[in-house]
Protein backbone atom coordinates (compact mmCIF):
# COMPACT_ATOMS: atom_id res chain seq x y z
CA UNK A 1 0.00 0.00 0.00
CA UNK A 2 0.92 3.53 -0.74
CA UNK A 3 2.29 5.92 1.92
CA UNK A 4 1.27 9.58 1.87
CA UNK A 5 4.12 12.00 2.24
CA UNK A 6 2.76 11.84 6.42
CA UNK A 7 2.76 8.62 7.11
CA UNK A 8 6.47 8.11 5.33
CA UNK A 9 7.62 10.44 7.83
CA UNK A 10 5.91 9.00 11.06
CA UNK A 11 7.74 5.33 9.50
CA UNK A 12 11.26 7.07 9.45
CA UNK A 13 10.56 9.09 12.40
CA UNK A 14 9.46 5.88 14.63
CA UNK A 15 12.78 4.10 12.75
CA UNK A 16 15.00 6.52 14.36
CA UNK A 17 13.42 6.48 17.89
CA UNK A 18 13.14 2.47 18.19
CA UNK A 19 16.54 2.45 17.38
CA UNK A 20 18.24 5.82 18.81
CA UNK A 21 20.11 3.50 21.92
CA UNK A 22 21.71 1.07 19.17
CA UNK A 23 22.46 3.80 16.97
CA UNK A 24 23.99 5.74 19.43
CA UNK A 25 26.28 3.12 20.98
CA UNK A 26 27.36 2.55 18.01
CA UNK A 27 28.27 6.20 17.22
CA UNK A 28 30.06 6.32 20.68
CA UNK A 29 32.28 3.50 20.24
CA UNK A 30 33.52 4.42 17.03
CA UNK A 31 33.85 8.17 19.01
CA UNK A 32 36.06 6.71 21.54
CA UNK A 33 38.88 5.31 18.88
CA UNK A 34 42.22 6.80 18.72
CA UNK A 35 41.82 9.77 16.14
CA UNK A 36 37.84 9.71 16.19
CA UNK A 37 37.01 12.80 17.40
CA UNK A 38 39.80 14.54 15.84
CA UNK A 39 39.22 13.55 12.54
CA UNK A 40 35.22 14.70 12.73
CA UNK A 41 36.58 17.75 14.57
CA UNK A 42 38.54 18.65 11.79
CA UNK A 43 35.95 17.51 8.71
CA UNK A 44 33.64 19.93 9.77
CA UNK A 45 36.27 22.67 11.02
CA UNK A 46 38.27 22.54 7.74
CA UNK A 47 34.89 24.34 6.39
CA UNK A 48 33.78 26.29 9.10
CA UNK A 49 35.69 30.23 8.19
CA UNK A 50 37.15 31.75 11.34
CA UNK A 51 34.56 33.92 13.17
CA UNK A 52 31.50 31.22 12.63
CA UNK A 53 29.75 31.21 15.96
CA UNK A 54 25.91 29.79 15.34
CA UNK A 55 25.95 26.66 13.72
CA UNK A 56 22.73 24.75 13.01
CA UNK A 57 22.94 20.87 12.95
CA UNK A 58 20.17 19.59 10.94
CA UNK A 59 19.10 16.24 11.15
CA UNK A 60 21.46 16.02 14.70
CA UNK A 61 20.00 12.44 15.93
CA UNK A 62 21.79 11.38 18.67
CA UNK A 63 23.60 15.04 18.63
CA UNK A 64 27.28 14.00 18.19
CA UNK A 65 28.08 16.42 15.65
CA UNK A 66 26.79 18.93 17.49
CA UNK A 67 28.29 18.20 21.16
CA UNK A 68 31.65 17.64 19.12
CA UNK A 69 31.10 21.25 17.57
CA UNK A 70 29.87 22.92 20.76
CA UNK A 71 33.39 21.30 22.49
CA UNK A 72 35.38 23.01 19.70
CA UNK A 73 33.49 26.56 20.88
CA UNK A 74 30.65 27.00 18.15
CA UNK A 75 27.34 27.98 19.79
CA UNK A 76 25.37 24.90 18.51
CA UNK A 77 21.68 23.94 18.13
CA UNK A 78 21.35 20.68 17.01
CA UNK A 79 17.54 19.86 15.70
CA UNK A 80 15.83 16.33 14.85
CA UNK A 81 12.06 14.88 14.28
CA UNK A 82 12.87 11.89 16.23
CA UNK A 83 11.91 12.00 19.90
CA UNK A 84 14.55 9.32 20.45
CA UNK A 85 17.14 10.28 18.94
CA UNK A 86 16.89 14.01 20.78
CA UNK A 87 16.31 12.07 24.18
CA UNK A 88 19.98 10.20 23.30
CA UNK A 89 21.23 13.86 22.53
CA UNK A 90 19.96 15.29 25.52
CA UNK A 91 21.27 12.55 28.02
CA UNK A 92 24.74 13.68 26.85
CA UNK A 93 24.34 17.23 27.71
CA UNK A 94 25.11 17.34 31.30
CA UNK A 95 28.58 18.47 31.94
CA UNK A 96 29.40 19.19 28.48
CA UNK A 97 31.47 22.43 29.04
CA UNK A 98 29.46 24.54 26.11
CA UNK A 99 25.97 22.55 25.77
CA UNK A 100 24.67 22.77 22.10
CA UNK A 101 20.70 23.04 22.52
CA UNK A 102 18.63 20.12 21.09
CA UNK A 103 14.85 20.93 19.75
CA UNK A 104 11.82 18.93 17.67
CA UNK A 105 12.06 20.72 14.66
CA UNK A 106 11.92 19.67 10.97
CA UNK A 107 15.56 20.38 9.06
CA UNK A 108 13.24 20.51 5.98
CA UNK A 109 12.17 24.11 7.60
CA UNK A 110 13.92 25.05 10.34
CA UNK A 111 11.74 27.32 12.99
CA UNK A 112 14.96 30.20 12.75
CA UNK A 113 14.99 33.50 11.43
CA UNK A 114 15.97 34.22 8.07
CA UNK A 115 19.69 35.80 8.15
CA UNK A 116 20.35 34.75 11.55
CA UNK A 117 23.11 31.70 11.64
CA UNK A 118 26.82 31.62 10.62
CA UNK A 119 26.36 27.56 9.36
CA UNK A 120 24.51 25.46 8.48
CA UNK A 121 26.16 21.45 8.97
CA UNK A 122 24.59 18.50 8.88
CA UNK A 123 25.87 14.34 8.85
CA UNK A 124 24.40 11.65 7.24
CA UNK A 125 20.79 13.97 6.41
CA UNK A 126 20.90 15.14 2.80
CA UNK A 127 19.89 11.67 1.96
CA UNK A 128 16.69 11.95 3.77
CA UNK A 129 15.84 14.90 2.27
CA UNK A 130 12.27 14.89 0.07
CA UNK A 131 11.77 18.20 -1.34
CA UNK A 132 15.85 19.09 -1.33
CA UNK A 133 15.50 22.30 -3.56
CA UNK A 134 12.76 23.88 -1.19
CA UNK A 135 14.95 23.17 2.00
CA UNK A 136 18.16 24.06 0.24
CA UNK A 137 16.57 27.57 -0.37
CA UNK A 138 15.37 27.76 3.12
CA UNK A 139 18.78 27.33 4.73
CA UNK A 140 20.41 29.51 1.89
CA UNK A 141 17.91 32.46 3.67
CA UNK A 142 18.32 31.16 7.07
CA UNK A 143 22.15 32.07 6.35
CA UNK A 144 23.94 35.39 6.89
CA UNK A 145 25.75 36.87 4.10
CA UNK A 146 29.12 34.98 3.48
CA UNK A 147 27.30 31.82 5.61
CA UNK A 148 28.38 28.50 4.91
CA UNK A 149 26.51 25.05 4.52
CA UNK A 150 28.16 21.86 4.92
CA UNK A 151 27.05 18.84 4.57
CA UNK A 152 28.85 15.18 5.28
CA UNK A 153 27.29 12.18 3.45
CA UNK A 154 27.56 8.74 1.30
CA UNK A 155 26.29 7.28 -1.13
CA UNK A 156 24.28 4.78 0.42
CA UNK A 157 21.64 3.68 -2.16
CA UNK A 158 22.43 1.86 -5.59
CA UNK A 159 23.23 5.45 -7.77
CA UNK A 160 20.41 6.47 -10.81
CA UNK A 161 22.77 6.13 -13.26
CA UNK A 162 23.16 2.34 -12.71
CA UNK A 163 19.56 1.86 -14.26
CA UNK A 164 19.33 0.19 -10.98
CA UNK A 165 16.32 -0.35 -9.07
CA UNK A 166 17.16 0.78 -5.51
CA UNK A 167 17.88 -2.16 -4.17
CA UNK A 168 21.01 -3.72 -3.51
CA UNK A 169 21.90 -6.92 -4.58
CA UNK A 170 20.47 -8.78 -2.61
CA UNK A 171 16.91 -7.30 -3.05
CA UNK A 172 16.67 -4.91 -0.02
CA UNK A 173 18.06 -1.18 0.35
CA UNK A 174 21.12 -0.37 1.94
CA UNK A 175 21.06 0.60 5.27
CA UNK A 176 22.09 4.71 5.47
CA UNK A 177 25.61 4.10 6.98
CA UNK A 178 25.70 1.24 4.57
CA UNK A 179 27.42 0.66 1.70
CA UNK A 180 25.64 -0.19 -1.72
CA UNK A 181 27.26 -4.32 -1.62
CA UNK A 182 26.13 -4.63 1.92
CA UNK A 183 25.73 -7.75 3.11
CA UNK A 184 21.68 -9.09 3.20
CA UNK A 185 20.03 -7.27 5.88
CA UNK A 186 20.10 -10.23 8.83
CA UNK A 187 19.08 -8.18 11.79
CA UNK A 188 15.83 -6.74 13.56
CA UNK A 189 17.46 -3.35 12.70
CA UNK A 190 17.94 -3.89 9.16
CA UNK A 191 14.51 -5.24 8.27
CA UNK A 192 13.20 -2.32 9.96
CA UNK A 193 15.22 -0.11 7.45
CA UNK A 194 14.37 -1.99 4.96
CA UNK A 195 10.36 -1.45 5.84
CA UNK A 196 10.65 2.57 6.75
CA UNK A 197 12.94 2.80 3.63
CA UNK A 198 11.20 0.75 1.19
CA UNK A 199 11.59 1.33 -2.87
CA UNK A 200 8.49 3.78 -3.10
CA UNK A 201 9.90 5.68 -0.06
CA UNK A 202 13.40 5.89 -1.46
CA UNK A 203 12.49 6.97 -4.70
CA UNK A 204 10.60 10.21 -3.06
CA UNK A 205 14.09 11.03 -1.14
CA UNK A 206 15.72 13.45 -3.80
CA UNK A 207 19.43 12.43 -3.14
CA UNK A 208 19.02 9.20 -2.49
CA UNK A 209 20.86 8.07 -5.72
CA UNK A 210 22.54 10.83 -6.64
CA UNK A 211 25.55 11.44 -7.47
CA UNK A 212 27.84 14.38 -6.18
CA UNK A 213 27.62 16.16 -9.16
CA UNK A 214 24.06 16.46 -9.35
CA UNK A 215 23.86 17.20 -5.73
CA UNK A 216 26.34 20.05 -6.14
CA UNK A 217 24.02 21.31 -9.40
CA UNK A 218 20.84 21.60 -6.83
CA UNK A 219 22.69 23.65 -4.27
CA UNK A 220 23.65 26.32 -7.04
CA UNK A 221 20.69 26.15 -7.84
CA UNK A 222 19.57 27.56 -4.47
CA UNK A 223 21.85 30.26 -5.12
CA UNK A 224 25.11 28.66 -3.05
CA UNK A 225 28.60 29.72 -4.03
CA UNK A 226 31.67 28.27 -4.12
CA UNK A 227 29.94 24.92 -4.26
CA UNK A 228 32.21 21.92 -3.47
CA UNK A 229 32.32 18.57 -2.71
CA UNK A 230 36.17 17.12 -1.14
CA UNK A 231 36.08 13.57 -0.53
CA UNK A 232 37.14 12.60 2.99
CA UNK A 233 39.75 9.74 2.47
CA UNK A 234 40.96 10.52 6.43
CA UNK A 235 37.36 9.01 7.76
CA UNK A 236 37.56 6.11 5.49
CA UNK A 237 40.72 4.70 6.25
CA UNK A 238 39.43 5.02 10.05
CA UNK A 239 36.58 3.07 9.12
CA UNK A 240 39.04 0.38 7.54
CA UNK A 241 41.13 0.57 10.74
CA UNK A 242 38.13 0.65 13.31
CA UNK A 243 35.49 -1.43 11.93
CA UNK A 244 32.09 -0.55 10.87
CA UNK A 245 29.10 -1.73 12.07
CA UNK A 246 27.88 -5.28 11.36
CA UNK A 247 25.93 -5.17 8.30
CA UNK A 248 28.21 -2.45 6.87
CA UNK A 249 31.90 -1.78 5.10
CA UNK A 250 34.15 1.37 4.82
CA UNK A 251 32.20 3.50 2.31
CA UNK A 252 33.86 7.49 1.14
CA UNK A 253 32.07 10.42 2.54
CA UNK A 254 32.22 13.87 0.63
CA UNK A 255 32.09 16.60 2.63
CA UNK A 256 29.59 19.35 0.40
CA UNK A 257 30.42 22.59 1.06
CA UNK A 258 29.33 26.18 -0.10
CA UNK A 259 28.77 29.86 1.07
CA UNK A 260 25.27 32.24 0.66
CA UNK A 261 27.06 34.81 -1.27
CA UNK A 262 27.69 38.32 0.37
C1 LIG B 1 21.51 8.75 9.77
S1 LIG B 1 20.84 9.68 11.08
C2 LIG B 1 22.16 10.84 11.34
C3 LIG B 1 22.19 11.41 12.72
C4 LIG B 1 23.34 12.35 13.01
N1 LIG B 1 23.37 13.48 12.12
C5 LIG B 1 24.66 11.64 12.99
O1 LIG B 1 25.51 12.00 12.19
O2 LIG B 1 24.85 10.70 13.79
C6 LIG B 1 19.61 10.68 10.28
C7 LIG B 1 18.85 11.57 11.23
O3 LIG B 1 18.13 12.53 10.47
C8 LIG B 1 16.89 12.74 11.10
N2 LIG B 1 15.99 13.32 10.10
C9 LIG B 1 15.63 12.81 8.91
N3 LIG B 1 14.81 13.65 8.27
C10 LIG B 1 14.65 14.72 9.08
C11 LIG B 1 13.92 15.93 8.98
N4 LIG B 1 13.18 16.23 7.92
N5 LIG B 1 13.98 16.80 10.01
C12 LIG B 1 14.74 16.54 11.10
N6 LIG B 1 15.44 15.41 11.26
C13 LIG B 1 15.40 14.51 10.26
C14 LIG B 1 16.50 11.37 11.59
O4 LIG B 1 15.51 11.45 12.61
C15 LIG B 1 17.85 10.85 12.10
O5 LIG B 1 18.04 11.19 13.45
Amino acid sequence: MTRTAAEDQQAWNRYWTRWAAEYDEHQLSRLSLPGEREAWSRAFGAALPPGTREVLDLGTGSGNVALLLAADGYDVTGIDLSPGMLAQARAKLAGHPHPPTFLEADAANPPFAQASLDAIVSRYLLWTLRDAPTALRRWHELLRPGGVLVAIDGQWFEPEDDGADGNTAQGVPAEADAPVDAPAPATPRQEHFAEAYDEAAVDQLAFARAGVERICAAWEEAGFVEVRADPLPELLELDRVHGVAPGHSPQLLHRFSARRGD
